[in-house]
């Protein structure tokens, strides 16, 4: 029989090669293959077209059986998972070391347990001791879960096959595992996707709800292996800057629901705090109008949320490359918009360091940030201040136009709400527009007479 070809799997894109190189060449990412345990290897006239059981085919408006959900006993846990934990269920909750993934599993998981349900949590990375120090330090102490801290696979699911399965079964983290089934270091990605795969299959087979713990690469990546994210049903994503208290769990993939809606956190001495109202949370505390600093209407699912940006223009003397650094947006994004204020309304920011911040450690994804980033630049640029209680929205096109957004009427509502009583945005229709002093402008030269006026 043949030798079984090694294969060797790219960390970051999960990209398949035949030979060890030092560039990946599916995503060019230098030093990421690592080497892949062999698959077993079938002979060459195994027939799998018999032998089989035979599946059951369906149709597609067959009755369906309502998703039984779990609520974790966090609101915001259940509103970014769309309603709580679907048992049988796996989920990956991503996010960058000490962000708070384990404070918030262990918050949940606490919960849970005092709801009566049956909770196992087993630590790979802390020794028992340090978990239920915290414990102790968020008041959960008395809370009837099980806490092991073990990192082996096959002695969590031996332990695991004596008695009833848990309701919910917490891994922090699938880094730390390792299954003997397959060689290699825990943290290898063969390792992590044996483990991993192992631990689903149970949860599945019994029905419990599985969370993953896996750190997340710098580039918010789920460390390593992506496979993961293929094999889960669930992928959320824990992102917060470590020096602010604001935390966003958000989901990037859900099989049972919707990934449009946040969770909002605070990190407080006690804990993971719920935010259930994060309209107001990204506002710096202004009181009098800044030039550089334009507030936006994000909207986070049905939730809007208003967010400060502020712009900071250094003009250079010298003839030295002058610095752009951005902090909560696309640093791509930012460069597409200048590029479009120099050549559409003629600004010149070229000889200028262009540093850009979203206030509160907030990161904008949403498009309809465009006209309040170049509002905020303008401003910067101009030295001169917007209207402390205005809002700004819209997409901006390469051609310099401003492009209408989604749900323009609920985050000029929600602004109003807050006490913001002028908005300007794309020239566009809504309910609720009218709400305050609505100006659609239809490109970037317009904006920048607006800003001049100061209206
Ligand atoms: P942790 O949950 O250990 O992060 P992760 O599991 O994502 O690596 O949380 C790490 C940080 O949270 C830690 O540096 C301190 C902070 N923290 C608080 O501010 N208050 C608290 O009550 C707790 C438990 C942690
Ligand atoms: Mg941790």
């Amino acid at each position: 029989m043949a030798k079984p070809k090694r294969r060797y799997v790219c960390t970051e894109c999960g990209g398949i090669s035949f030979r060890w190189q030092g560039q990946c060449p599916d995503c060019s990412e230098w030093n990421t293959l690592e080497e892949e345990a062999p698959e077993t290897a079938f002979s060459a006239r195994h027939n799998l077209g018999s032998g089989g059981r035979r599946i059951a085919f369906e149709a597609l408006d067959a009755p369906i059986r309502p998703l039984a959900r779990r609520t974790t006993g966090l609101a915001e846990f259940d509103r970014a998972l769309g309603g709580g934990i679907v048992p049988g269920s796996a989920i990956l909750m991503g996010g960058e070391p000490g962000i708070g993934k384990s404070t918030l599993l262990l918050q949940a998981a606490a919960a849970i347990a005092r709801s009566g349900q049956d909770v196992v949590y087993v630590s790979g990375e802390e020794a028992t001791a340090q978990v239920r120090l915290r414990a102790g330090r968020l008041g959960l102490a008395d809370a009837p879960l099980r806490l092991a801290s073990a990192s082996s696979v096959r002695d969590i699911l031996t332990t695991l096959a004596d008695g009833a399965p848990p309701a919910l079964l917490v891994i922090d983290s699938i880094q730390t595992m390792h299954s003997d089934m397959i060689e290699g270091a825990p943290g290898t990605v063969s390792q992590v996707r044996a483990s991993a795969f192992e631990l689903i299959r149970y949860a599945k087979e019994c029905g419990t709800a599985l969370v993953l713990v896996g750190h997340v690469t710098k580039d918010g990546s789920i460390a390593g292996p992506r496979v993961l994210e293929h094999m889960v049903d669930v992928v959320m994503s824990f992102e917060g800057e470590r020096s602010h208290q604001f935390r966003i769990l958000r989901a990037l993939k859900n099989r049972f629901g919707a990934v449009d809606e946040i969770g909002v956190f605070a990190m407080e001495g006690a804990g993971l705090a719920e935010v259930p109202n994060p309209s107001m949370l990204f506002l710096s505390g202004r009181e009098e109008p800044l030039a550089g600093s334009a507030v936006f209407p994000a909207l986070e699912g049905t939730r809007p949320v208003l967010v400060e940006i502020q712009a900071l223009i250094v003009r250079l003397q010298s003839g030295a490359t002058p610095r752009r650094a951005v902090v909560g947006w696309d640093s791509g994004r930012l460069a597409m918009l200048l590029a479009v204020l120099e050549s559409r309304c003629g600004l010149n920011f070229s000889s200028a360091e262009v540093y850009l911040n979203v206030a509160g450690g907030y990161r904008l994804s949403d498009p309809a940030a465009d006209l309040a980033v170049a509002a905020a630049l303008v401003s910067a640029l101009a030295d001169k201040p917007l209207p402390l209680r205005g809002i700004w929205f819209g997409e901006v096109s390469l051609a310099g136009e401003v492009r209408p957004v989604s749900h323009a009427g609920l985050r000029v509502k929600e602004a109003a709400k807050l006490g913001f009583d002028r908005a300007c945005g794309p020239v566009q229709e809504g309910e609720g527009l009218g709400k305050l002093r609505y100006r659609g402008i239809a490109g970037l030269p317009g904006l920048v007479d607006q800003v001049m006026a100061n209206a």
